[in-house]
């Protein structure tokens, strides 16, 4: 599906894909559980979902003859980090935009994790007081034109990589992954969870996974707090996707299957159940999720399939998507263990 496409190569290949046996085995065993690592894809500082889709946007960023990768996040954003990593692997200045996302106070919550790895690459990390929105910013806007005024030649990625033209192309590839590690397996997954927010992650999953009739077997666990938003860009970017892909099939509203009850309290703070899934994750697998997004996934599917809503015998894929480094910001509320 993405033969026309041009790819940089930022991650180390396929990634890989484990049986979460002692999980599955602590849920009752009835259902099979495994992950892709999707949080082990690359050596550039720690990797993570945006290294997929940035390796379909870099190509266009360095053809635009761009010398400055400016792109936005909250405080301790995964997707700014992989920018800046990004960045610096292809020779590229890297501004960034963290917004105060996150009601959320740790001591040092603006200094460790993604934001002090984005200044250790060298990125020009502006702080800016603006409160969580996916959506498309003045403050990302002002930076652009910042960049400009300066000399530079900036290149726009948006938060998450999502409301791109490309952004969507990387998810695509993951499900062509998948179905070539499942001929491998020599079985077919019946779901596949993934943590849902700026959107063409799912999106991209959604058209990769539709070309063998999967579309609505793709369960975003929504993280934003903002589901009906978030419904909505992936379905803008699920049906741009399909159209580039040349899918040759509608992407329709009841394609975007987004579960909304786990975000709470907010987006990037986790809630009781949020924490004791991640607990019962890493000491149950050694497998470390994060408060912000992953976390909120994993106790989704935990959850889900407490409630028996996998039919018995199904094989979940929890696709893990990177976000670790964030934990270090939430030393407070793991200060116990
Ligand atoms: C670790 C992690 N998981 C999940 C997501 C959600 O992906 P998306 O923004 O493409 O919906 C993100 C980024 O927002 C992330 O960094």
């Amino acid at each position: 599906m993405l033969k026309k496409f041009q790819r940089y190569p930022l991650t180390f290949g396929p990634t890989h894909i484990e049986k979460l046996s002692r999980l599955t085995a602590h849920l009752g065993g009835g259902v099979e559980i495994y992950a892709k690592r999707e949080d082990c894809n690359s050596g550039l500082a720690f990797g993570g979902n945006k290294l997929r889709k940035l390796e379909y946007i870099v190509p266009d960023a360095i053809a635009s003859g761009a010398d400055t990768l400016v792109s936005i996040g909250g405080v301790q954003s995964n997707h700014t980090r992989q920018v800046a990593a990004t960045a610096a692997k292809i020779g590229m200045k890297c501004r960034l935009v963290q917004e105060s996302w996150v009601p959320h106070e740790d001591a040092v919550y603006d200094r460790v994790g993604n934001i002090l790895l984005s200044r250790v690459m060298g990125a020009d990390v502006r702080l800016v007081d603006e409160g969580f929105d996916i959506g498309i910013r003045k403050s990302w806007e002002d930076a652009l034109k910042d960049v400009k005024a300066k000399g530079g030649k900036p290149y726009p990625i948006p938060a998450g990589a999502s409301v791109h033209k490309f952004g969507g192309l990387g998810y695509v590839g993951f499900a062509e992954e998948v179905r070539s590690q499942e001929k491998e397996l020599g079985f077919k997954f019946d779901f596949i969870i993934v943590c849902t927010v700026t959107g063409s992650t799912h999106a991209g999953m959604l058209v990769g996974f539709a070309r063998d009739g999967r579309e609505r077997k793709v369960i975003g666990i929504d993280a934003s707090f903002t589901p009906a938003q978030t419904k909505a860009q992936v379905l803008d970017i699920a049906r741009d996707t399909a159209k580039l892909v040349e899918l040759g099939k509608v992407i329709s509203e009841d394609d975007v299957v987004l579960l909304e009850d786990y975000a709470y309290p907010v987006y990037g703070v986790p809630s009781r159940e949020t924490k004791e899934a991640i607990r019962l994750c890493a000491r149950l697998e050694g497998m470390i999720t994060d408060p912000v997004y992953e976390g909120k996934s994993m106790q989704g599917m935990i959850d889900l399939v407490k409630k028996g809503y996998f039919p018995k015998g199904s094989k979940v894929l929890y696709a893990h998507l990177g976000g670790v480094p964030a934990i270090n910001g939430y030393a407070y509320a793991f200060r116990n263990g």
